[in-house]
Order: structure tokens, then sequence, then C-alpha cells
């Protein structure tokens, strides 16, 4: 197949945006869609494809955005309707699309739908959400479980003193679950929807995927069959992981096929194992069930290696395609392994095949920032990854100014600017042509310019020394090797083995991770520790 016959999300690369953070153009500390349209001529300089915005609807902020109280209000924090809008006209003139948050699985506790539910068990929105009367003992409905535990240890249920019954919030106490069995829930979400598929939305990530459909009878999960590998989400028989969830999500694919070339992007489990993330492929219509591979296994080349290639066998041979990420709002930042290794991991990421997500700020190693506990805004302990997810969520670092430019200098920012944004910045690191933020951008142009990188077919070197992760990717008789060195050991690797073109010009080195890293000696090439390169023949 020619590049052009792949969909415009399998060639491109996504940029997520946490509004809040990227750009504060009204000047009261906190980002908004003002800032972003000032800043979209980054992302074009950068030379990614597609932006995608965390939630930018009304929302009482009791989870970053995440609970919703209008879907088709924007938030006056980042402005209106009228300016989202016009991002998506910007965005448009510069080739680049926009992909937007949508929070179906529950809405806020303040959403007007759920206040009503609430008011009274007859009141028309009762049925909208999950209601179950108590145990016999008084206790919650059934063992489900949230995935915060913040507040109720273990269970999903919140009892409502009101009405006397328990309602299901699966992520937190103020984000009640929408009922998805009800025909009018899904009505109400496919239009809002379609809201924004009119306004040129380009496709939509849909939060918590699995967790739309759940059993109708309310059964218990099963004990877990081993306790020492169990994964109460991952495991879940009863609620998510259903069959009607896919259902569900069929429906909303058709809602989206109204529109031509929209993208659906999934959020998976953290560790949803590849026939999972596959189904959902098949059996849902969802073009990209995220995979968090690269941000859950540790930067082990073998560890590595194994799933990458079980997991992209089993993508395409089920007619999907991959996709990779090494950061979101939500975990801690690449940087977290150290500058080299992130550089590492950040060309593994744009070398693959398979759709790559890019994290606003890391394409200039911004770090995980310690937000003393005054200055925190995250209030969810996830119980995983006991962190709170502001860390990761700093605002961009654009220059070495006061408040990195990010907003005017005597305003506080929302949240508080990393020390090191005097050396970490685009302006900085624009000037500096071995800084992490050339890295990230020729490795763009590269994948752009090389079809092999963007769509070409993926075949691992498996004869690489320890410590190192080496592969090819190839298309129209095109071949690039890339070799990464995430040992502390100096490697050799034979570039030659696998290149049916070795015999014809020798291999060149196009891209390396640090200035110098990199030698190219015959058919092999000496990398030094912590260090890759990209290579190609002439
Ligand atoms: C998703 C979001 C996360 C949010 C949660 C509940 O996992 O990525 O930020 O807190 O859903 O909506």
């Amino acid at each position: 197949m020619s590049a052009e016959q792949y969909a415009w999300w399998q060639r491109g690369v996504v940029y997520q945006i946490y509004p809040r953070s990227f750009q504060d153009a009204s000047g009261d500390g906190v980002g908004d869609l003002v800032g972003i349209i000032d800043r979209l001529d980054h992302l074009v300089w950068l030379g990614v494809d597609a932006v995608w915005l965390s939630p930018i609807f009304l929302s009482p902020w009791e989870d970053g955005g995440y609970d919703i109280s209008d879907y088709t209000a924007v938030d006056p924090l980042f402005g209106t309707v009228a300016d989202a809008e016009a991002l998506i006209s910007a965005a448009h003139e510069r080739e680049l699309r926009v992909i937007l948050d949508l929070v179906p699985n529950h809405t806020s506790h303040l959403h007007p739908w759920f206040v009503a539910s609430r008011s009274d068990r007859d009141d028309p929105r009762r049925d909208w959400y999950v209601w179950r009367d108590p145990a016999p003992d008084g206790g919650p409905p059934n063992n489900w479980r949230s995935a915060t535990d913040t507040g109720r240890p273990g269970s999903a249920w919140v009892h409502d003193d009101v009405t006397g019954q328990y309602f299901l919030a699966t992520f937190s106490t103020v984000q009640p679950d929408l009922n998805w069995a009800n025909p009018e829930v899904r009505t109400a979400i496919h239009d809002v929807v379609r809201f924004w598929l009119d306004r040129g939305v380009d496709g939509l990530r849909i939060d918590m995927v699995g967790f739309l459909g759940k059993d109708p009878e309310f059964l218990d999960e099963p004990p877990p069959a081993d306790p020492s590998t169990h994964d109460y989400f991952v495991d879940s028989r009863h609620h998510l992981n259903r069959p009607e969830n896919l259902e569900h999500l069929r429906e909303l694919r058709e809602v989206v096929d109204a529109y031509p070339e929209r993208v659906l992007i999934g959020e998976m489990l953290y560790h949803a194992p590849v026939d999972l993330l596959v189904s959902y492929v098949t059996d849902a219509g969802i073009d990209l069930p995220t995979n968090f591979s690269l941000i859950t296994l540790p930067l082990e080349p073998e560890r590595l290696a194994a799933h990458i290639d079980a997991y992209d066998a089993a993508l395409i041979a089920a007619g999907g395609w991959p996709n990779y990420c090494v950061g979101n709002h939500d975990m801690p930042r690449i940087s977290a392994h150290g500058p080299e290794r992130a550089r590492l991991a950040l060309t593994l990421l744009l070398t693959l095949r398979g759709t790559p997500f890019v994290y606003y700020g890391d394409e200039i190693g911004m770090s995980n920032v310690e937000v003393p506990p005054d200055r925190r805004d995250d209030r969810w302990a996830v119980p995983q990854h006991q962190m709170t997810r502001d860390s990761v969520r700093t605002p961009m670092q654009w220059d070495d100014g006061p408040n990195a430019g990010f907003c005017p200098p005597q305003v506080e920012p929302w949240l508080p600017i990393a020390d090191d944004h005097t050396q970490v910045n685009v302006a900085t690191e624009a000037a500096d042509d071995g800084s992490h933020l050339h890295l990230v951008r020729r490795l763009l142009a590269l994948r752009r310019a090389q079809p092999a990188l963007a769509i070409g077919g993926y075949r691992r070197l498996v004869d690489a020394p320890r410590g190192c992760i080496a592969y090819v990717r190839e298309h129209g008789g095109r071949c690039l090797t890339v070799a990464l060195n995430f040992g502390d050991d100096h490697v050799v690797v034979d570039v030659d083995a696998a290149d049916a073109a070795a015999s014809t010009s020798p291999a060149r080195v196009v891209v390396e991770t640090v200035a110098g890293c990199a030698r190219v000696d015959g058919g092999t090439v000496h990398l030094r520790p912590r260090s890759g390169a990209v290579l190609e023949r002439a």
C-alpha cells in the first residue's frame, strides 16, 4: 500500500495538550484556547500532525476537567465555544487536526442531569445514572470496586442519604457513572458527539472506554483466581469489559462514521492484555485503543522487545494499527529515567510502527515537578501510582523569563513553574542544535519525509547485543535501521545483517540521540552507553 492509502491518524503524530497548562492568553494564570491558538506555530515547527486537547468543557474542577458539568459548553477558564471554533479553524489552516476528549462514562455530580437524577426516585432523569438499593445489611449493592479509594475504601458505590439508594461512581465519589443501558443516555451522548463533529473536530479520545456497559444483573465479581497476579479491572467480568460495552461503542462508531476521516481513540486499562486491545479494534470500531506499555514496562530492551513484537504482530494481523505513548496527564514524565534514556524512549516512540502520542513538554524534557502540598490541585490518589498528577501538569516552559512565558510576569500560574525552566524551555533549546527539542524535531521530520518510518514494516534485529533494541523499518525498497542502546556499556550492532540493500551502499547515521554518540564502521554501528541512532543507506 502507498502512504496515501493510510489514514491521516496512521501516518501522523498526535500531540497531547493539557489546556490549563499550555499558554495563558487572558492573563489569569491559567492556559486557555486563545493561548493554544497563539502557540499552534510551535506545533507546526515541531512537525506533529494533530493535537488532542484534554477536556475543555464546563467543569467544577474536582478531577482536572474530567468531571464535566456541561458537555457542549467550554469552561470559562478556557474561553467560549466560539474560541473552540476559532481554534479548530486556525489548526486546520495549518493542516493540524484537532481531537477532543470525550468523557462518557461519568459526569460531574454537579451536572444538571445528575442533580435531577439525585433529587427524587421518580425524577425522569433518575434512570440516567446507575442507582441500586442497598444490600440487605445496608451496605453497597455488590462488591464492585472503585478506581480511586479516596473516602470509601474499596467500593465503587456511594450512598445517597436523600433517596436512600446507592449510585455507582467507578472513578471518584463526585463522578457518578451514567447508565449506558438507558437509550436516552446513549442518544444524549451521541448528540454531544455530533455537536463537536459538526464544528469540525477530527476525532475523539474516549475516556475509560471499557467501562460504559455494565452487567445488567449487577453480579459480584468472583474472587481472584490467582491473588498474586490479580488486577481487579483487567480481570473484571461484570463491572467492565462487557459485551454490552462493545455494542455501545459500535453504535457510537456509526454516529462518527457519518463524518469522513474521523478517528476514535479509546483509553484502555494500563495493563490491558494485547487480546483485549485487539478486541476493541475488531469488535468495537475503536481505531486506536491506547497502548500504555512504554509507560508501564521498565525501560529494559528485552522486556520492551518481547512486548513490541507481540503487540505489533497482533494488531497488524487483526487489521488494526499500533500506537504508543511515553507520557500523559496521569503518569510520571519520561524524564524521570534521566535525560539520556528519555531521549532513547522518545526515539523509540517516534520510530516504531504505530501512531505516536507526544505529551506536551516531553519534547523539551520537562521534569516531574515537586508541587508543594499547598499548591496542589489533584485530589485523587490513584491506588496504582500514589502521586499527585499535578507534577506532570505544570505550565509549559516557553522561555527563560518570568513564568517561563506561560503567563504574564506579575501573575501567579495555577501550578508552579519548574525551577529548571531557565534551561529547559523552547526558546533556549531552539537555539541549541544538540537539544532534546531538536532531537524530537529531527525525528518528526524524518518520520514525515520517510514513509518507511511512518507506515513501513517493522522487523526486529534479534541478534542485537544485550541492553540494546534494534529494528528495521522498510517501505518500497527503502530501509531504515534503528539501534537504541539502553545499557551502560558500549555496544556494536551489526546493521548489515537484516538489510537486503547492505551490499550496495554503506549505512550512514541520519539521527543520533546525542551528537557524536554513533559511529559506523563497515557493516556495524558503535554506540556509546545510553545512546542510539537511526541509520539509512544513501
Ligand atoms: C481517565 C483520565 C484521568 C481521569 C479519569 C477519570 O483515566 O485520563 O485523568 O481522572 O479518567 O475520568
